[in-house]
């Protein structure tokens, strides 16, 4: 069964408005002229960008989406951004759980699986991201680490739901570090992923639901990455910031 390639940027907390349109122009034209394969690009930039971003990707292939909301619908919750506020923009994803999230913001797997539900609620798809730090990794334990978020995050969706969701696995340790997952090992945790969601939701399920690698992935290693039977795209922080390293990371498919 056929599932989507997507390659999608986390600017995180950078570029101020005028850099963030700039860059946003200059990667939907590049993606305009040069990407020929029906890979979706996505940009995940500041809630302050997003207005003005959707609407210059009106008709192309590029994508937009948040980098958190809240769970409620509304309230009284100052300083945060509902689902339906993001929505209203024009914005189609949203990043949950990653592991800045997790670690700094004390997001825990309950919070998560209630901000999965407010995103679906409002037509945002998650792209929910799971990921083991360097101690997991190191005590063999991540396999149950990546079950559990997986389980406690998203499990509770029926298997129409999940189908709206993207995963990304992000190791902590390959995060902004260099220190890129070998081919292997992601495409070891990839094929771990999708025999615990053929368990969960049967094998149709698994086989077309989109699991992206991020974690210091680069137009370098993004081919061999994404050649991987089991890797779908990638999840891109800091090449992201740059149009020509990203754009060359959305066109690494089928180049191994
Ligand atoms: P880097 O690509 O900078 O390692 O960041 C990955 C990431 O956290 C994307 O969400």
């Amino acid at each position: 069964m056929s599932r989507k390639n997507i390659v999608a940027g986390n600017w995180k907390m950078n570029l101020n408005y005028e850099e963030g349109v700039s860059l946003f122009s200059e990667i939907v034209n590049m993606v305009n002229d040069e990407v020929v394969g029906n890979q979706e690009v996505v940009v995940c930039s500041p809630f302050i960008h997003l207005n003005s971003i959707t609407k210059l990707s009106t008709g192309n292939k590029v994508s937009v989406g948040a980098q958190n909301i809240h769970q409620a619908a509304s309230g009284a919750y100052t300083g945060e951004i509902s689902a339906a506020q993001v929505k209203s923009v024009g914005a189609t994803y949203v990043i949950l759980g990653h592991s800045e999230r997790r670690a700094y913001f004390g997001e825990t797997d309950e919070l998560l699986a209630q901000k999965v539900d407010a995103a679906l609620e409002h037509q945002l798809k998650p792209i929910f991201c799971i990921g083991e730090t360097k101690e997991e990794r190191e005590s063999g334990s991540f396999f149950a680490v990546l079950q559990a978020q997986l389980e406690k995050g998203l499990f509770h969706l029926d298997a129409a739901e999940f189908a709206q969701v993207v995963l990304a696995y992000e190791p902590v340790w390959a995060i902004g570090t260099g220190l890129t997952a070998s081919p292997e090992q992601a495409q070891e945790v990839h094929a771990f992923i999708r025999a615990t969601l053929a368990k969960h939701y049967g094998e149709d399920v698994a086989e077309s639901t989109t699991i992206l690698y991020g974690g210091s992935c680069n137009p370098s290693n993004a081919s061999t990455l994404f050649a991987q039977k089991d890797i779908d795209g990638g999840l891109i922080g800091g090449a992201s910031l740059k149009s020509r390293d990203f754009v060359d990371i959305v066109k690494a498919f089928n180049q191994a």
